[in-house]
């Protein structure tokens, strides 16, 4: 297998450790990040790939990556997107038509217009190369191949609910009575489990994303505003134009977060910010579970989805773990990029 990696930080550089480590059958071929290029067709080699990476004096320039990946015509060539760009995926087409599998934890292509995903998962089946994607949804897990094999087997699909979140995860799994809501999410923060700007987890859009994924992987020809998202940043939070200043507006909120968190205790249940899948709509929204419910017991930053079926409808089919992470994440881009052959 040869590689072109675009992509070489938390989630790209843990790759190359473990592909380093792992499979001698596996050549790197190329890397770029978003300065620098790297191309050897023999093989990189992955001791220290950093400073040959570093000492490069290819600028990166995407199109120029895709020609000079093309003409080197290799057998078993993997474009393996480990960015979090949205430019990208305009090479993607272009790539598969070029009989290149592409294997990527980037979401961005998938969750962007059904007409986009529909049109690469086609290109990818009509030039008989894989375009795979496991880790766009609750990282390592494998939730999109269980959902695959579900819907190839026949099975229909009742119900998806899911914590499709690490970092909201957290922030449920920690908030009691003990902290107002704002102070938590100010620790996850400091902690490094939040986006550098709260905001961009607390509004559910990443959230959503994922469950557009997963409806469309059911087979619905779904789109992003058709989901109905539950944003828990104040109104007067998105509004404002610094990240402290959004915490001055969000410490006006906890009274209404303890007062939904003291409901829910004292009907003995928890808070779960949860995405939906249920009669061809998806919705994200924070809800009061009670212990009957598989989510109850969820701890630390995990994720979990639940499947009911019909063949799965007295107990759904549960998968529960870490939802991000650099070694179980890039061990799932590992996985997808074995599955290409
Ligand atoms: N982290 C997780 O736990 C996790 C879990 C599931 C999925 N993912 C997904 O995995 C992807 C990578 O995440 P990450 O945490 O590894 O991000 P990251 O540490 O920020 O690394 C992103 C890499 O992409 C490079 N890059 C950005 N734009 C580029 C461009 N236009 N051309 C070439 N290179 C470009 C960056 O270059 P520089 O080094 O020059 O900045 C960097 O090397 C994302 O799509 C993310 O959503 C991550």
């Amino acid at each position: 297998m040869n590689i072109f990696l675009v992509g070489t930080g938390l989630i790209g550089g843990t790759l190359l450790d473990q592909i380093n480590a792992q499979a001698n059958i596996i050549h790197v071929i190329a890397l770029a990040n978003s300065e620098h290029t790297l191309f050897d067709d023999s093989r990189i080699d992955l001791t220290d790939w950093q400073s040959a990476l570093e000492e490069s004096t290819d600028d990166t320039d995407m199109a120029k990556f895709v020609s000079k990946m093309k003409s080197l015509n290799l057998k078993n060539s993997i474009f393996v997107d480990c960015t979090a760009s949205e430019e990208t995926q305009n090479y993607y087409e272009e790539i598969l038509n070029a009989k290149i599998s592409i294997v990527t934890p980037n979401k961005k292509a998938n969750s962007s217009s059904f007409e986009t995903y529909q049109m690469l998962k086609n290109t990818a089946a009509k030039n008989s190369v894989k375009f795979l994607y496991e880790t766009n949804v609750g990282a390592g897990l494998p939730v999109i191949s269980t959902l695959n094999d579900l819907v190839k087997t026949g099975d229909k699909i009742i119900k998806i609910e899911a914590v499709l979140s690490g970092t909201l995860s957290y922030i449920f799994n920690v908030f009691t009575d003990k902290m107002p809501f704002s102070t938590v999410v100010q620790q996850a923060q400091k902690k490094g489990y939040t986006e550098p700007d709260p905001r961009d987890d607390l509004n559910g859009v990443d959230v959503a994303r994922k469950i557009l994924i997963l409806a469309r992987e059911s087979g619905l020809s779904m789109e992003i505003d058709a989901i109905e998202i539950e944003n828990l940043v104040p109104e007067a939070g998105r509004e404002a134009n610094s990240v402290e200043q959004f915490f001055v507006e969000l410490k006006k909120a906890d009274d209404k977060f303890a007062a939904m968190q003291n409901q829910a205790k004292c009907n003995n249940k928890k808070l779960r910010y949860i995405a939906k899948l249920e009669k061809g709509l998806a919705t994200v929204s924070l809800q009061a579970i009670d212990k009957n419910h598989p989510f109850y017991d969820l701890s630390g930053s995990d994720n979990i989805v639940s499947f009911t079926t019909k063949r799965y409808k007295e107990t759904p089919l549960v998968i529960k773990g870490p939802g991000a992470g650099a070694e179980v994440t890039a061990a799932g881009v590992f996985a997808d990029i074995l599955r290409t052959i």
